[in-house]
């Protein structure tokens, strides 16, 4: 199949490409270095002269060609594209062998230190290529082996078929028989214990956390199996959880067959299990139907907001589903009014991306917009009609790549006439900037009661004894604390605490709200928790908006001193959104 352009990679598969992977790696905790064999099986489709791969940071030291070492090429380093490697190829080259160190500051590794040390990747969007030569775009899929040596009291893991326990040689046998884009690559090493929770599911996490895990975890196989209803039949095989170190820039991360996780979603309550519903979701909406290039992003992430809703909707009902829309709606707004003032641009469905970093685009917009268009289209034509499309769609097209254009093209002949395109009106949604007004309106009567007791406490008509704070579910309590208007004295911050400990709260995104308030409104109370917060937590999403919060009201000697000492223990992704805030250079 022919392949649109992708601004974000070097290499060239209309003309030649990889269709598997051999990947045999050793990986050493002291330098902090992958050695590895990648052996490609190739496709010459034009008879062209070379076949290109993306690098990034990567010491080559030997090529071959069907087993005859050959010259390569580097090519010059661009900004976040890395070095074309070029291969010289003839009609008949059937496997390609590159033989390859890793740098120790390779973007998509996080080597973390310890007794028992930890090793994971995050590849997304184009960071694979940073820690294995591949054509680096995602429209091109491949199936995979590896052979990974690690040392002896660790485990290896992978977007693959894994084992469930550690062995005596620390050498470990990999499968992915599905094809899969380079962006779904993944390994993670650490002392891991694996739990089983279902028939298919199950979660791995380091000995102090595998009970808690396995129990916060329960419900998966209920949410696999509520997924299958949905949009068909799970093409995987297993789904498994591991829980990383919280230094994991993300939340979460939907490798095949293994999504990573973050730990800072183990509240003790699953108040926090949506995460693993979405990751779960992108089993069919990203890596079964694939977006073509990181323009099309919304259809990765969109559709799989959608699906991780009606997911938990499908498993603890309506009213917990409306509270996370309302929550995506009050997210959307803030980066609405964000990026208005700053790239108005990046609020189209469809982006543009060429000459930027694809993580420029990986906002609210891919997801919340996304979400609020697709229930939109779910309203209008009415979800028994909707959920027979979703299911033709995901069916018809798996593992294929998906342009925006394609999908709407697929839309009009499947499900929308013209007169049910003007009611959606679906140019203002994808190519118009902001939100259209005829965006689907949530019903959380839980959160209106929420806004309620905002209002009457800021003004205090309310009093802190009088809030129901106990009994609100997370997602209360979190509405409430991103709610606080500004006007609201410091000292009404310290009530809430006395009354209901919300410095010391497990659930992370209610402790986030609260630092985030705290910071806002200089409770310096709160300032021994949030350092600590700050430097065993790298989950970005997180991070970046506490120090912002610091900057935005003058703490910045705050801000800085306590990037200084979390900013080691960061992954990449997230010290290249803080570094660019903080001016950092040191
Ligand atoms: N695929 C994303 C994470 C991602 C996006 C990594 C873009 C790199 C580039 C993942 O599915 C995701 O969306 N995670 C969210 C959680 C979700 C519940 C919104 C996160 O990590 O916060
Ligand atoms: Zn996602």
């Amino acid at each position: 199949m022919k392949l649109a352009r992708d601004p974000h990679t070097w290499s060239k598969p209309n003309d030649a490409r990889v269709t598997h992977l051999e990947w045999n790696a050793k990986v050493d905790f002291a330098t902090k270095v992958i050695s590895a064999t990648a052996t490609y099986n190739i496709e010459n489709l034009t008879d062209t002269s070379a076949i290109l791969f993306d690098t990034k940071g990567l010491s080559i030291s030997r090529v071959e060609v069907d087993g005859k070492p050959v010259q390569q090429h580097l090519g010059e380093e661009k900004e976040f594209l890395g070095q074309p490697l070029s291969i010289p190829i003839d009609s008949t080259s059937k496997k390609v062998a590159i033989t390859y160190t890793t740098s120790p500051a390779a973007e998509a590794l996080l080597w973390v230190d310890g007794e028992k040390p930890f090793l994971f990747t995050q590849s997304q969007a184009i960071l694979a290529r940073t820690w294995i030569p591949c054509q680096d775009s995602p429209g091109v899929r491949f199936t995979y082996n590896a052979t990974v040596e690690v040392p002896k009291n660790l485990l290896a893991l992978m977007s693959a078929e894994n084992p469930q326990q550690k062995n005596e040689s620390g050498i470990y046998s990999f499968k992915m028989e599905q094809p899969i884009p380079s962006y779904l690559m993944a390994l993670a090493v650490g002392d891991v214990e694996f739990r089983s929770v279902g028939k298919q599911t199950g979660v791995y996490a380091i000995p102090t956390l595998i009970d808690a895990a396995a129990k916060e975890f329960e419900d998966m196989q209920l949410m696999v199996e509520a997924a299958e209803k949905l949009y068909g039949p799970y093409v995987w095989g297993r789904y498994d959880l591991l829980i990383l170190p919280p230094a994991f820039p993300f939340g979460g991360m939907e490798n095949p067959r293994l999504t990573f996780a973050t730990p800072t979603i183990i509240a003790g309550d699953k108040s926090l299990v949506a995460l693993v519903a979405h990751e779960l979701a992108h089993s069919w909406s990203g890596n079964l139907v694939t977006n073509s290039t990181w323009d099309d992003f919304w259809l990765n992430e969109g559709f799989t907001v959608y699906f991780e809703q009606r997911i938990m909707e499908a498993v603890f009902g309506r009213e917990r589903s409306e509270m996370l829309a309302q929550l995506s709606r009050q997210d959307l707004d803030a980066t609405i009014v964000e990026l208005t003032a700053s790239h108005p641009a990046d609020t189209k469905l469809k982006l543009a991306l060429e000459g930027r970093s694809p993580d420029d685009g990986m906002t609210d917009i891919a997801y919340n917009k996304g979400y609020f268009f697709i229930r939109l289209i779910e309203e209008i034509v009415g979800r028994e009609k909707f959920d027979v499309f979703l299911k033709n769609y995901f069916t018809s097209h798996q593992f294929q790549v998906m342009d925006t254009e394609t999908f709407l093209d697929y839309l009009r002949k499947n499900l929308v006439d013209a007169e049910t395109e003007k009611k959606i009106d679906i140019d203002a949604w994808v190519y118009g900037e902001g939100i259209p007004t005829n965006a689907p309106v949530v019903n959380s009567d839980a959160l209106a009661r929420v806004d309620e007791a905002v209002k009457q406490w800021s003004v205090g008509n309310l009093k802190t004894s009088e809030l129901k704070w106990n009994d609100w579910q997370y997602q209360e309590q979190y509405r409430f604390l991103t709610n606080i208007p500004e006007s609201v004295p410091l000292n009404k911050l310290d009530e809430l605490d006395a009354a209901f400990h919300i410095n010391e709260s497990g659930n992370s995104e209610v402790l986030f709200a609260w630092l985030e308030q705290s910071i806002l409104k200089k409770r310096t109370a709160s300032y021994a928790r949030l350092e600590k917060f700050l430097v065993e937590v790298g989950r970005r999403k997180f991070v970046a908006p506490l120090f912002e919060a610091m900057k935005k009201t003058e703490q910045l000697d705050l801000a800085k001193r306590i990037y200084e000492k979390a900013r080691p223990g960061y992954h990449s992704v997230t010290t290249g959104t803080v570094d660019e805030m903080l001016g950092w250079s040191r």
